[in-house]
């Protein structure tokens, strides 16, 4: 199984600010849709928190150290039972989708990272750790300039470790 983080973030590495995400831009969400398709995906327990309408296609995977975490989504307390509970399911490529804990937590488990750069620079209270202590190869790239469903440039690398 192919295990792949995927995340937006700021030029300065930001992701988000209060358990939100700081920018909407359309086009880019649309692409983290296409990407994430019907895959089981790997989440925090506060990302998930903020963002609970989104998780009805019962993909979600859900991280917390809370043994007496209720939730509708299967829940662990380590992130080898959470990927081993993915292998199980048959998936071929499970996502990881943060929040900065996960995302710094994951990073050694990784294969590929969908990394998304915005043209945005604000401060936040969450960052996407450094990924410069491995050594990735480019799979792909391109970028978004401003349009109608693109307010805020951004540009796309999906890397491999090697
Ligand atoms: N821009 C993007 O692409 C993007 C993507 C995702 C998220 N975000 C942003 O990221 C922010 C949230 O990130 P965050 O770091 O605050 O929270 P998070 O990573 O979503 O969740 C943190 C929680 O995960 C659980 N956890 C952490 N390490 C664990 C471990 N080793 N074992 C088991 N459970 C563990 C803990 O839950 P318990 O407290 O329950 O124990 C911890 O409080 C939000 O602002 C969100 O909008 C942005």
């Amino acid at each position: 199984m192919i295990i792949s983080s995927i995340v937006a973030m700021g030029l300065n590495r930001v992701i988000g600010k209060n358990n939100k995400m700081m920018w909407h831009i359309p086009s880019e969400y649309d692409f983290f849709q296409k990407c994430l398709g019907n895959h089981y995906y790997l989440i925090g327990r506060k990302n998930y928190e903020g963002s609970l309408n989104n998780h009805d296609s019962g993909r979600a995977i859900v991280l917390s150290r809370d043994k007496s975490y209720v939730c509708n989504s299967p829940c662990f307390q380590s992130i080898d039972e959470a990927i081993d509970f993915a292998k199980l399911k048959g998936e071929e490529e499970l996502f990881v989708l943060g929040g900065e804990e996960i995302y710094r937590l994951a990073m050694g488990y990784i294969d590929r990272l969908y990394l998304s750069i915005v043209d945005f620079s604000e401060e936040g209270d969450s960052y996407f750790p450094s990924h410069s202590d491995y050594n990735w190869k480019e799979l792909n790239s391109f970028s978004e300039e401003v349009g109608p469903n693109t307010p805020r440039r951004w540009e796309f690398k999906l890397l491999q470790k090697i």
